[in-house]
C-alpha cells in the first residue's frame, strides 16, 4: 500500500512528524511480513527503557564499548588532530563522549539529534563540566545531509558514532550513512565509531531476550506509542516479544508476535494478524572486523586503527576519510 502522508495529515489533523510516523506505520503493517522501523522506539518512555537495557547484566555492548573507550581514549587523542570539532551523530547519554572530551584536545563539540529538547539539556550539562569547550548543538536528522555550524567550518572534523547504532541500519543504509557522514565532515576528516561484533549466538540471544523483560517492554512500547499518537487499539497483552539470531544475515531480529488471530485498527484502517504472525521491529547487524573494514572502504573511509576488548565482543575504530 502506498501511503500519502500529506493526505493522512490533513484527514487526521496530524503535525509533520506524526504524519511521517503514521505513513510509515500504515505502510509497514501493510507489508508481508509486517515491519515497523526501529527509529520509532525512542519516545520518552522508549529512551528511558533503552537506558535501562544498557545496564542489564545480559546486554554487554554498552559496558564493553565504555571499557574500550576508557582504555583507549588517550591513544585516540594522539591520533585525532588537536583543536578538531567533534561531531556526534545522535545524542544519547553523555558518558561516552565525556571520555573522549577529557582525553582529546577538541576545539568544539557538535551534537546532532532530531530531539532539540534533549540536545539542549545535554549541551547545557557539557558546558557546565567543560567550561572551555564550545558546544554547538544541531537539531537535525543525522541520517540525512545537514549543515555544520559556521563556527566550526575552518576546523578539522572528527565524527563520533558510538553504540553500534550502525548495526540498526540495513547494509545499504549503513553504507549510505557512512558516505553522507564523509560528505558532511569533508576532506581530511576522521571518525571514531563503535561496532558490535559477531559472537556466540547464545550470548546474542540472551542480550536481546533479557530475563527481566526490559527488552520486551522496549519492543512492545512501540505499540503503546502507536495507540497514543495514532489512536491505535493494539492490546499489548495479545503480543509477545521475541529476538532471534539470523545467521545468514549476521543479525539479531526483534519481533512482536501475535498470540492469536486478531484485527487491530490504526487511523481508521484495519490490520489482521494470524496466530503466530510477526511484526519485524528491529535488526541489529553484527560485523566481523573484515566485513566492517570492507563496508568502510566501500563508503569513503579507511580504517586507521581498531581496538576490541579481550573477549572480542565489541570494536572501536578510528577511520580516515579516503581522498
Ligand atoms: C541502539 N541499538 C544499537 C541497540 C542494539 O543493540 O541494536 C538497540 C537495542 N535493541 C534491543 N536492545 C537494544
Amino acid at each position: 500500500m502506498t501511503v500519502h502522508a500529506p493526505a493522512l495529515a490533513k484527514a487526521h489533523h496530524l503535525d509533520e512528524q506524526t504524519s511521517a510516523f503514521a505513513g510509515d506505520v500504515i505502510e509497514g503493517l501493510s507489508q508481508h511480513p509486517k515491519r515497523l522501523s526501529p527509529k520509532y522506539f525512542y519516545d520518552a518512555a522508549g529512551s528511558e527503557l533503552f537506558e535501562q537495557i544498557t545496564v542489564l547484566p545480559e546486554y554487554y555492548p554498552t559496558r564493553t564499548e565504555l571499557g574500550i573507550l576508557r582504555e583507549r581514549a588517550g591513544e585516540i587523542g594522539s591520533i585525532v588532530p588537536r583543536g578538531a570539532a567533534l561531531v556526534e551523530f545522535g545524542a544519547g547519554a553523555t558518558t561516552k563522549v565525556r571520555l573522549l572530551l577529557a582525553q582529546c584536545a577538541f576545539g568544539a563539540y557538535v551534537p546532532v539529534d532530531i530531539s532539540g529538547d534533549f540536545l539542549k539539556a545535554q549541551a547545557d550539562a557539557l558546558r557546565r563540566d567543560f567550561p572551555d569547550l564550545d558546544v554547538y548543538p544541531v537539531t537535525a536528522d543525522f541520517t540525512a545531509p545537514f549543515d555544520l555550524p559556521a563556527a566550526v567550518r575552518g576546523m578539522p572534523k572528527v565524527g563520533f558514532f558510538p553504540g553500534s547504532t550502525l548495526g540498526n541500519f540495513e547494509p545499504h543504509e549503513a553504507s549510505a550513512f557512512m558516505r553522507s557522514a564523509r560528505e558532511i565532515l569533508g576532506q581530511g576528516a576522521q571518525m571514531v565509531i563503535g561496532v558490535d561484533l559477531e559472537k556466540d549466538e547464545r550470548v546474542l540471544y540472551d542480550a536481546y531476550n533479557d530475563a527481566a523483560g526490559v527488552t520486551a517492554r522496549f519492543n512492545l512500547n512501540v505499540m503503546v506509542r502507536i495507540n497514543r499518537e495514532l489512536g491505535g487499539n493494539f492490546d499489548i497483552s495479545r503480543f509477545t516479544h521475541r529476538s532471534i539470531y539470523n545467521r545468514e544475515r549476521h543479525r539479531i531480529e526483534m519481533h512482536l508476535i501475535s498470540r492469536k488471530a486478531q484485527t487491530v485498527r490504526v487511523l481508521g484502517r484495519s490490520f489482521t494478524f494470524r496466530p503466530g504472525e510477526t511484526i519485524h521491529t528491529e535488526s541489529s547487524y553484527k560485523y566481523s572486523l573484515d566485513r566492517f573494514a570492507a563496508l568502510a572502504r566501500g563508503s569513503g573511509w579507511t580504517v586507521r586503527q581498531s581496538w576490541t576488548d579481550p573477549a572480542r565482543m565489541f570494536s572501536v575504530h578510528v577511520l580516515v576519510a579516503s581522498d
